[in-house]
């Protein structure tokens, strides 16, 4: 459902104002059902179009997504990032992923779908449909943004630290291991710390660590919109490391861009808190197989004495 209109300019400086901000993410119903041209080759059937709770100079609009702005003020993050960075990088560019994948979805079965889920429905085993970009880039804006945070840096704590030190030696080492992976990305992309407890054939895309253990950490690095969503990971912190993250304020030092995201803007609070939620999510998924497992063997065992049961009566029979 579309959020109230408010949430999505809370945080946000003179970029817009409300009504016009939302006059631009919500393009209208019937001015689309004439431009829905990829979105049409996709070939989930249409089901019905929710209509919007607000009305814009007495039309209705109808939309799936607005843009989510960061959680701090566009200039919170200076002198480490600048608010110029802020209002193209989230002003301009994500607003253009929640434009676009708002056209590309309009009247498909898509715009019922979670991001999460248009996410894994669109990368198609990596043969992409066109709103893939566009979700995926929705995503892993907001997840950046939330990844930062005013006086941030420093080291983690509790277990997530110990988790850190486990899975990889030791912070020092973790850090050397996230930062190449954002260093090296060639080109486009994104490089993450995320949880792995998933399935080994993940049946949408090929797992990148598929002899790893799971239930640990890993960094991955991943090439334009791509993220480890696909993979059956649990994202826990991503540096994007798109041009457009850090041209203004470092030009082509990536580098010191990754370096200075590493000591005084990453929000290691947020790392733990999803951390929890991904083992419970691990915890939970367990929980389902056990379950399911416990079925099958009942219902193998029922089957076995039914066809006892049969043996004897068909033995019976014949000394009758
Ligand atoms: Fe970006």
């Amino acid at each position: 459902m579309v959020a109230p209109v408010a949430v999505a300019v809370a945080a946000t400086t003179a970029l817009a104002t409300p009504s016009s901000l939302t006059c631009a993410l919500v393009p209208s119903w019937q001015g689309l059902r004439g431009s829905l041209g990829p979105a049409r080759s996709l070939q989930w059937p249409k089901k019905q179009q929710r209509q919007c709770r607000r009305k814009a100079g007495g039309t209705s609009v109808t939309a799936q997504f607005e843009l989510k702005p960061p959680p701090y003020p566009l200039d919170a993050l200076e002198p480490h990032m600048s608010k110029e960075t802020l209002e193209y990088h989230w002003g301009k560019h994500h607003r253009g992923y929640v434009d676009n994948l708002n056209k590309l979805t309009a009247g498909t079965e898509l715009d019922e779908l979670s991001l999460e889920d248009i996410i894994l429905a669109t990368y198609n085993k990596g043969d992409l449909l066109p709103p893939f970009n566009h979700a995926a880039q929705i995503w892993n804006h907001d997840f950046f943004w939330e990844s930062m945070k005013p006086g941030g840096g420093g080291k983690p704590s509790g277990e997530l630290l110990e988790l850190i030190n486990r899975d990889f030696g030791s912070f020092e080492r973790f850090v050397e291991e996230l930062r190449s992976a954002a260093a090296t990305q060639f080109g486009s992309g994104w490089a993450w710390l995320a949880y792995k407890a998933n399935r080994l054939d993940v049946g949408n895309a090929v797992n990148p660590k598929p002899s790893d253990e799971d239930k640990r950490l890993v960094v991955v690095k991943s090439p334009n919109a791509v993220n480890p969503l696909i993979w059956d990971y649990s994202p826990l912190l991503t540096i994007d490391v798109w041009e457009h993250a850090y041209y203004l304020d470092f030009q082509n030092r990536r580098a010191d861009y990754i370096s200075i995201f590493l000591e005084k803007l990453v929000s290691w609070e947020a790392v733990s808190s999803r951390l929890e939620i991904a083992k419970a999510r691990a915890a939970e998924r367990e929980e389902e197989e056990e379950r399911k497992k416990r079925e099958e063997e009942e219902k193998t065992s029922d089957g076995e004495v039914e066809e006892i049961y049969v043996d004897k009566k068909s033995d019976d029979s014949e000394t009758e």
